[in-house]
């Protein structure tokens, strides 16, 4: 009586059907982000990437409901990393996304970070829009965006006055070897002051 009717195929989802994807094969987003999957070539095993920026949170005293700002969302990874530790009631999160695929790529980020209604994107340059936050109001500020010498110290200079005493000022890729400019640049900005830095090379100092 059924003989006619079809059965359902049945399709394993093993994300290993690349074409699915919708971003341009052989991208950055492509073989799954920086933070979540980061590919093997930078041989992170286990992941420091996803360890380092969880010590890095583990290591700071914020009060309840905190407040911060990231520059540079990107695919919004460390963006939902910070949302899920539960650390903070407000995230703003900033990036112009100037880049071929950026639109793209700020889906992703909202997909990322589709869980939590208090993260705030604003596609705009750092240093356009830092007179929208006021000034010593923010518990922490993580500086991920541009990393030449120059634009790390523009963002510590913009971004510093937003950060409340005794809260907490930091960022990504604090490492000699790949970015010495951030080095110099956090080294110059924060001289005799004590720089914690963390697995994924994030950094941190206390205001
Ligand atoms: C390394 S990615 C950020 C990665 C993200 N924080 C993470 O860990 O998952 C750097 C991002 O900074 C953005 N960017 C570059 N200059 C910027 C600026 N002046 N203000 C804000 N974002 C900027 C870039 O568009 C890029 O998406």
């Amino acid at each position: 009586m059924d003989g006619n009717i079809k059965k359902p195929k049945t399709i394993l989802y093993n994300n290993k059907n690349k074409s699915e994807n919708y971003l341009t094969p052989g991208s950055q987003m492509e073989w799954g982000g920086m933070r979540f999957n980061p590919p093997f070539q930078w041989d992170v095993s286990p992941n420091r990437e996803w360890f380092g920026l969880m010590q890095m949170m583990c290591s700071m005293e914020l009060p309840k409901n905190a407040a911060m700002i990231e520059i540079g969302t990107y695919a919004g990874e460390s963006t939902s990393m910070f949302a899920c530790s539960g650390m903070f009631k407000q995230i703003h999160t900033i990036d112009p996304y100037d880049f071929p695929q950026g639109w793209q790529v700020l889906m992703e980020a909202r997909v990322n970070c589709r869980y939590w209604d208090y993260i705030e994107f604003w596609r705009n340059y750092s240093f356009d829009c830092h007179h929208c936050f006021k000034n010593g109001v923010f518990d922490f500020v993580y500086i991920d965006g541009d990393h030449t010498g120059e634009s790390v110290e523009r963002d510590i200079d913009l971004f510093l006055p937003k950060v409340k005493k005794g809260g907490y000022i930091g960022g990504h890729d604090y490492n000699p070897e790949c970015w010495p400019e951030v080095v110099n640049a956090v080294n110059k900005k924060f001289r005799g002051k004590m720089i914690q830095t963390f697995d994924d090379k994030s950094w941190v100092t206390r205001v």
